[in-house]
């Protein structure tokens, strides 16, 4: 059914009448489905399990560091700062291998920054704040976007200003004219490699531009969370240009923070976490890690670089992840495109036509579906009380406020196949009912 062709209100409660009919047919099978969050499903995490096992290998690191004890360098174990290094396309020396969780370290970054200031920074982030009378610290968000993050920089209390995010990237006059013009906008988030949620990877441009920023703050930091680094769906992995060595290029390498986790190598929440950043970077962190803490868990940075050991290897595992996760992406969008037709491109891409458009990832854990304007809530609504959920709408927005309230976030890991097929159907059906009930209200 085109619904973008009907017109008259007996053509539009025509369609309505046949896809509430569908509608109540989905409701009385009492769904419990879940599709909010990208989380590796059971399949993926067993890949790993036999990281578990130590086989009675011995508990020293390369360096001769006894694993189970303290000791050893605050940075992390060589072996794991390796294995994060090839991630990253890094040298080991620019990478701090920090507990299990990422967002923990980017959380960590800017509360320090708020409370001690950074590198080569006069004086910390508040201070500057409370001495220019007040004004609140900005943070620069291109949306759609990954919802923690957005939760950090509001709960800390900054200001958070949208930037639109294209196929290649944010929209790159719009963060050089706000970083080069406002002192008190001290970062901006990136998820550069298979995007949360709109599945893209910055082009070698954009990347470029970051690199040469000239912030008006001189502390300024990009967070670049490449979270997604190394999590291709296809045997081609999407290239992504590496931006400390970039910046470095113009005396920026200071202004960079990169962040990654082997969440989603190995296991969610136990696995690897890692910030790299520049030589001076490295040594400041450092330095406050080492009041922070004695020191990070090792035994599982052993064992991480033990069972990921490099990068042709790390390939392969990726691989089997993408055997298991791949055909439910693939089912996502054959199911879009029946439902909704052709897309005209990713979603942030200029020229998507139809009733919706949506991306094609070929990596990373989302799809994002634009649904018309103003319909996301109410499509989720339906769907939420046909027993299937997907991330809140608004979600992917700072202050979980979609202007157009259109973006929906699919994360189709967790669930079955049989499961991803039904929720998408329920969902492409609310859509369609959120959007005819609307232009019957709007137009009559
Ligand atoms: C973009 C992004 N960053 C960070 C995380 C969380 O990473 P971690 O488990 O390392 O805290 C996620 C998890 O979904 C994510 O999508």
């Amino acid at each position: 059914m085109d619904c973008t062709a009907l017109v008259t209100k007996q053509e539009i409660d025509g369609a309505l009448a046949q896809l509430n009919l569908l509608y109540d047919g989905y409701k009385a099978q009492g769904l419990k489905l879940d599709m909010q969050r990208g989380r590796p499903c059971a399949e993926q995490l067993g890949l790993s399990n036999a990281m578990l096992d130590w086989g009675g290998a011995p508990y020293l690191c390369e360096n001769g560091v006894d694993a189970r004890n303290y000791g050893g360098d605050i940075e992390g174990t060589p072996e794991a700062r390796r294995v994060v290094a090839e991630m990253l396309d890094v040298l080991p020396r620019n990478v701090i291998v920090w507990g299990s969780s990422s967002l923990n370290i980017m959380y960590d970054c800017i509360a320090k920054a708020l409370l001690l200031g950074v590198y080569g920074g006069s004086e910390p982030w508040l201070a500057q704040a409370a001495r220019g009378g007040g004004g609140k610290l900005k943070f620069l968000c291109p949306v759609p976007g990954y919802d923690r993050h957005f939760l950090i920089t509001e709960r800390l209390g900054f200001e958070m200003i949208n930037v639109e995010m294209r196929a290649d990237g944010p929209d790159m006059d719009a963060v050089e004219r706000l970083v080069e013009s406002d002192e008190l906008i001290k970062g901006i988030w990136n998820i550069p490699k298979y995007n949360n949620p709109t599945g893209i990877t910055y082009s070698d441009a954009v990347v470029r531009r970051f690199a040469a920023l000239r912030p008006k703050a001189r502390d300024f930091r990009i967070f670049w969370d490449n979270s997604y680094c190394v999590h291709d769906l296809y045997g081609e992995s999407d290239s992504l240009t590496e931006l400390i060595s970039e910046a470095k290029k113009h005396g920026n390498e200071d202004m960079v923070y990169v962040f990654t986790s082997t969440s989603k190598v190995t296991f969610a929440g136990a696995g690897l976490a890692a910030i790299a950043a520049s030589e001076n970077n490295v040594k400041f962190i450092g330095k406050q890690l080492s009041v922070q803490s004695i020191g990070a868990d090792k035994l599982n940075q052993l064992r991480h670089a033990r069972f990921i050991q490099d990068r042709a290897h790390l390939k392969e595992i990726m691989a089997r992840h993408a055997e298991l996760i791949r055909p439910k992406f693939e089912l996502v969008l054959s199911i879009l495109k029946e439902e909704f037709g052709e897309t005209a491109g990713a979603a942030g891409a200029e020229g998507a036509g139809g009733l919706c458009a949506w991306n094609n990832p070929r990596g990373g854990y989302f799809i994002s579906l634009d649904a018309p304007d103003f319909c996301a809530t109410e499509a989720l609504r339906l769907a939420a009380e046909a027993g299937v959920r997907f991330t809140p709408a608004g979600a992917t927005f700072p202050y979980g406020k979609d202007p157009r309230d259109r973006n929906i976030r699919i994360a189709p890991t967790v669930p079955s196949l049989d499961e991803v097929r039904l929720a998408v159907r329920v969902l492409a059906l609310c859509v369609k009912l959120a959007y005819l009930n609307r232009k019957r209200r709007t137009s009559i």
